[in-house]
């Protein structure tokens, strides 16, 4: 039977066999199954025209806020436009196909675009070695921590030297890698205090994480004294590059000093993420780290024909060991790789230029309106305080709330920490400036409301799906299940 299968499907032309067709092929299901197995009447299963399917799901779509459907300027996350062209590419059928356990020599061209993917990485960080394996940004910073871990082998070096404006997520990694962090306050500009820092640095210093530019969308500017400091102190210095979008093809994380870094691919090299990933945070490492990097390494060597043959090093005896199941999330890597070849770097340079004009554009026309703790030039964002507008009764999470009224989703709030009522605001440079002056009349709007009729903007949502929800009850008696008391 297999082999008329096997014979047909041979045959010039053949597309193989839908499911249903399958059976039929055999001789009918009584072939296959035993009767007994058979079903006895038809399945009573709803029916359901195409339009009224469609309607169903367009409709649940567009209740939903994403970026296909408005702004989203989400402070330290950059929700970017995903090409769509990214998922056909990841969608063909050689990538989408290709089984996890398949051999090297049947899966070349995946394991070809992995390894220039990491060359190409490794050009735009200035570093000399990346693995693609980490599944997002904070997989990348615990990744990161267990590979200073392992160069700092025989030096018993037990803190993790962390601004006080780092991202959650920073201080979460060195406690999971079992190391003690030390909390750096940052100075009246919002910057590393350089002095601060040369007096926590140490012997028992393995290491600084650095956002750079960091949460308040601002660049170090002493990087390089920075550096200088803690490599004297004999630690490594570590970018936490999810605010890459403002730096790419401008300057490299490599030539300022930086000994590690992670890539959010999910934010800067546009692929989706939100709601817990898949995402992807390939680390990039200078060469002295390279033989700590995880297992596998995709590598290449060159065959009898010459021709290059692509394979998967797990022979690395100084490896950490795998931080994955199989290569990481390929996928994603795929899509990332399908953007970085269509921009180029003229684009991609591009996109870093714009990003920044971008949030610039938003903070100097936002600043007369709402606080501007920090009052400087910025890079891809910009913190503001929502201080003004809670003297009228309004707090920050009031006017997040507000401006989901205008389609538009709300900005990052209360992050970074050291900022009062903060409001986080990254455009990206997916908006035209049409979408950035609609994004700042509605935020004046909401301004003028909080002093004239703060009740407007404290009632928010109003124009939703959903209204405002009790928190205190939500936070106290949460009940999330649809349906929930019918399946009690
Ligand atoms: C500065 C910074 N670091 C790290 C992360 C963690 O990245 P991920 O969400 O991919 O784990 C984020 C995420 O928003 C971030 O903004």
């Amino acid at each position: 039977m297999y082999d008329k299968l096997l014979i047909e499907l041979s045959r010039p032309g053949h597309t193989g066999f839908s499911l249903p067709e399958l059976p039929e092929y055999y001789g009918g299901a009584e072939s296959i199954l035993p009767s007994s197995c058979l079903r006895k009447s038809e399945l009573d299963l709803p029916e359901l025209s195409e339009p009224e399917v469609v309607r169903h799901f367009i409709a649940l779509s567009v209740k939903n806020h994403h970026i296909d459907k408005g702004i989203y300027p989400l402070g330290s996350c950059t929700m970017k436009y995903n090409p769509k062209v990214n998922d056909v590419i990841a969608s063909l059928p050689g990538f989408s196909s290709a089984h996890p356990h398949s051999p090297a020599d049947c899966v070349q061209g995946t394991l070809e675009l992995m390894y220039d993917m990491q060359n190409i990485l490794a050009a735009i960080s200035g570093m000399d070695s990346i693995t693609l394996q980490p599944a997002a940004g904070a997989s990348g910073e615990f990744t990161a921590l267990l590979m200073m871990k392992a160069y700092h082998k025989k030096q018993n070096r037990k803190n993790i030297i962390i601004p006080d404006s780092a991202h959650g997520t920073n201080p979460a990694s060195v406690a999971l890698a079992g190391y003690n962090m030390v909390k750096l306050p940052s100075n009246n500009k919002g910057l590393i205090d350089t002095e601060k820092l040369a007096s926590v640095c140490d012997k028992d210093t393995a290491g600084f994480m650095l956002t750079n530019p960091n949460t308040l969308g601002l660049f170090e500017n002493d990087i390089e004294k920075i550096a200088t400091i803690v490599h004297e102190s004999g630690g490594l210095l570590y970018m936490d590059g999810a605010n890459l979008n403002a730096l790419l093809g401008l300057v490299r994380p490599g030539d300022m000093g930086f000994d590690i870094v992670h890539f959010n691919l999910h934010k800067t090299l546009s692929t989706p993420h939100g709601g817990g990933g898949p995402g992807g945070g390939a680390l990039g490492v200078k060469s002295f780290l390279e033989p700590f990097l995880p297992i596998p390494v995709v590598s290449r060597k060159s065959g009898k024909t010459e021709k290059y043959t692509y394979f998967l090093d797990f022979n690395r005896p100084d490896s950490i060991g795998k931080v994955h199941g199989f290569y990481g999330n390929v996928a994603i890597a795929i899509m990332a790789y399908a953007f970085i070849r269509q921009l180029g770097p003229e684009g991609l340079k591009n996109i870093a230029k714009t990003a920044i004009i971008n949030a610039n554009y938003l903070k100097e026309n936002l600043k007369e309106d709402y606080i501007l703790p920090y009052d400087s030039p910025c890079m891809h964002e910009f913190v503001l305080s929502g201080d003004k507008q809670l003297e009228h009764g309004v707090k920050t999470s009031a006017i997040a709330k507000r401006i989901l009224d205008f389609g538009i989703h709300a900005p990052t709030v209360y992050f970074p920490l050291i900022v009062h009522e903060a409001l986080m605001i990254e455009p990206t440079e997916s908006e035209s400036k049409q979408s950035l002056d609609y994004f700042i009349s509605v935020m004046k709007q909401i301004a003028r409301e909080a002093k004239e009729n703060p009740e407007i903007v404290n009632s928010a949502p109003t124009n939703t799906p959903v209204g405002k929800l009790d928190e205190a009850k939500a936070s106290k008696n949460l009940d999330v299940c649809w349906k929930s008391k019918v399946y009690k």
